[in-house]
């Protein structure tokens, strides 16, 4: 028998990752009607190609890697510098001042969110319920003591800083929200910022989905004035630019932020990134490189709209059928109240039993989330109209 101890802190957390469990039962329901077809709405995957001046990008790439006067070996562990360049670019164009060696390039934001409590000690987190569920997983792993920032149909499932007294947390913040599809606006935000600032709290400004919003809302968290003192920002190109399978993201890291003991977060990072990260491919990195070129961008809004529509004729026939909804507008997910007071779990049965289609319990995205449910808009065309015809003949 071994004599090691294991990281006790993985106690704390439900038996398996949210989507890994909806996979799980999936594949078992699969199992046993094997005749029947499933339509899968529930984890966010894209399911459109990537556009054509990212595989372009990525060809040539590759040619390049084929020729040994181009071959490339290790890529530079934060990023080629053409590709942080042109994510400083991308937030210029968006009227915000980034600089490249500010970015750290990885393969997603998911592995950033669960990594960037390698450079943390022991905070006071702050949590948004519902919210994504790695914020929660991964400062569990780490044993860290979590309060929630509970948010509902009252206050549109947006948190405020007002109900918190005035110290110090690490506090993330997903906007647009996954999974509610709730959005701050200016003002909203800046109301974080100042309070991160009043109480020496670091923010971690989630903006996976920054792309789908509509209207004049926040990409990103520096268009506050002050948030590169306090924030911590990530980003990524899965759902932007349809790379859930490619794999690239970034994380601004920004030279400001300095805690009062003289240790500058992005030492750090760099020095955790440069251990345990080896960086991304050199054709991923060419593709994500064109995935922000003007064309690019372009190229990438059309795939958004493909989805954006899906959301439409999904809320459309939520609207028919009186089902409170909300969301689908700058955000890819629509996010429901289960009918007849069920619980999110208990619907997920029902409308796998009954329809087969798949999405996700709200439970799973943190206790204020239990009697929704989440739709994504990431579907096919044929498989939402599929699945909303399925969905109105039990709703
Ligand atoms: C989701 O369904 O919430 C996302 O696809 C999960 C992720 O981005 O890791």
């Amino acid at each position: 028998m071994m004599k090691i101890k294991v990281n006790e802190n993985f106690a704390a957390l439900k038996e398996s990752y949210l989507f890994s469990e909806i996979g799980r039962k999936v594949r078992a329901y699969q199992a046993e009607h094997p005749e029947k077809e499933i339509i899968r709405l529930g984890i966010g995957d894209v399911t459109l190609p990537l556009a054509p001046i990212v595989v372009d990008a990525m060809k040539k790439a590759v040619e390049e890697m084929g020729v040994k006067e181009t071959f490339r070996g290790y890529p530079p562990e934060y990023g080629h510098a053409f590709l942080r360049e042109a994510i400083a670019k991308y937030y210029k164009r968006k009227g915000v001042s980034v600089s490249a060696d500010d970015v750290f390039v990885s393969d997603g934001a998911k592995s950033d969110v669960g990594n960037i409590v390698d450079i943390l000690g022991k905070n006071k987190v702050l949590i948004p319920s519902p919210v994504y569920p790695v914020y929660m997983d991964s400062n569990l792993m780490s044993g860290n003591k979590i309060e929630l920032l509970e948010a509902g149909e009252a206050d549109g499932f947006l948190g405020t800083p007002d109900v918190l007294d005035l110290e110090p947390y690490v506090i993330y913040i997903c906007s647009p929200n996954n999974p509610t599809g709730a959005v701050y606006d200016r003002e909203g935000l800046a109301a974080w910022v100042k309070y991160a600032k009043e109480s020496g709290s670091l923010i971690i400004f989630d903006s996976a989905y920054e792309a789908f919003i509509k209207g004049d809302y926040p990409h990103s968290i520096y268009e506050i004035e002050g948030a590169e003192t306090c924030s911590i920002e990530i980003c990524s190109f899965s759902k932007m630019a349809g790379f859930t399978g490619t794999r690239c993201a970034w994380t601004v890291v920004p030279e400001a932020l300095v805690t009062e003991d003289g240790y500058a977060l992005k030492k750090l990072w760099s020095r955790r990134q440069a251990t345990k990260f080896n960086g991304v491919s050199y054709p991923v990195q060419r593709g994500a490189e064109a995935a922000l070129s003007e064309e690019g961008v372009k190229q990438c809004a059309a795939l958004v709209d493909y989805y954006m529509e899906n959301a439409k004729i999904i809320s459309e026939m939520l609207t028919r059928k009186g089902v409170w909804h909300t969301g689908g507008v700058s955000s890819p997910y629509i996010w429901l109240k289960c009918p007849n007071g069920m619980s999110s779990w208990a619907f997920f049965d029902m409308l796998l039993n009954e329809v087969q289609v798949v999405g996700t319990p709200g439970e799973g995205f943190g206790e204020a989330g239990e009697g929704y449910f989440r739709l994504t808009s990431f579907g096919s065309r044929e498989a939402t109209v599929a699945a909303v015809k399925r969905l109105e003949s039990v709703l």
